[in-house]
């Protein structure tokens, strides 16, 4: 099974595609996750991320089509794989055409101020990646991670600054792919406003109908 996620920033893309990957046991590839690490290890393509991701823009499009052309062919998507995150441009979604057939996009749609309110309370742990909500979703134990221990951190790019930035940035360059994919006859489109287990409790019966 080869999924895409689209949504815009806090969405819930990362939210469902961690249930999605234990339900159909495929692989989870979250562009922004890969980025945050490489951002974190200070690699060279890190600091060319960094401030790009800081301000609420999009990396190039040749750089991050080349790390999910090498990310795909990786042992763990042999059963398939979910792409959260990508592709956010017309180009990337070409160029995936080019890379592997899909078989389902899913796309998580929310209004703007619902998105904003859930990206400034986000907590993320930064040992284990588990997610939580101030509002929503909140760990048991204030600011430390139910899974690890872990002391949950923001995102430098959950500030309402930025997020709004990124929620721009998301209809002027990645809405258009729902269009895209709607063409094509493989768009499944769920309300973002539900809970999260009916949001995927609708993914899933989407897909397996
Ligand atoms: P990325 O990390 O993908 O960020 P994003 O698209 O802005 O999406 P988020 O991760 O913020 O949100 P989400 O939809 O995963 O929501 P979540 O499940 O966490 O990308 C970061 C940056 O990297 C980009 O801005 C760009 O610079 C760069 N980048 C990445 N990919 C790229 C590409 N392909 N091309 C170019 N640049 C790229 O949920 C959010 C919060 O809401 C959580 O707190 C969660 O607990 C809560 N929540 C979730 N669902 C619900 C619900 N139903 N009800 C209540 N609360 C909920
Ligand atoms: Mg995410």
């Amino acid at each position: 099974m080869k999924l895409v996620l689209i949504g815009a920033p806090a969405a819930g893309k990362g939210t469902q595609a961690a249930r999605l990957v234990k339900h159909y046991g495929i692989a989870h590839i979250s562009t922004g996750d890969m980025l945050r690490e490489e951002v974190a290890k200070g690699t060279e393509l890190g600091n060319q991320a960094k401030s790009i991701m800081a301000a609420g823009g999009l990396v190039s499009d040749e750089l991050i089509i080349a790390i999910v052309k090498e990310r795909i062919k990786k042992d763990d998507c042999k059963n398939g794989f979910i792409l959260d995150g990508f592709p956010r441009t017309v180009v990337q979604a070409e160029k995936l055409e080019e890379m592997v057939t899909l078989d389902k996009v899913v796309y998580i749609n929310a209004p703007d101020e619902v998105m904003l309110e859930r990206l400034t309370a986000r907590q993320t742990c930064p040992k284990c990646g588990a997610t939580y909500n101030k509002m929503f979703l909140p760990s048991k134990k204030e600011g430390i991670c139910d899974v690890c221990g872990e002391q949950l951190t923001q995102r430098k790019d959950d500030t309402v600054e930025a997020g709004k930035k990124r929620i721009q940035t998301f209809h002027e360059q990645s809405e258009p792919l729902v269009g895209f994919y709607e063409k094509e006859g493989i768009l499944i489109e769920v309300d973002g406003t539900q809970p999260i287990d009916e949001i995927t409790k609708s993914i899933i019966h989407g897909l397996d109908a």
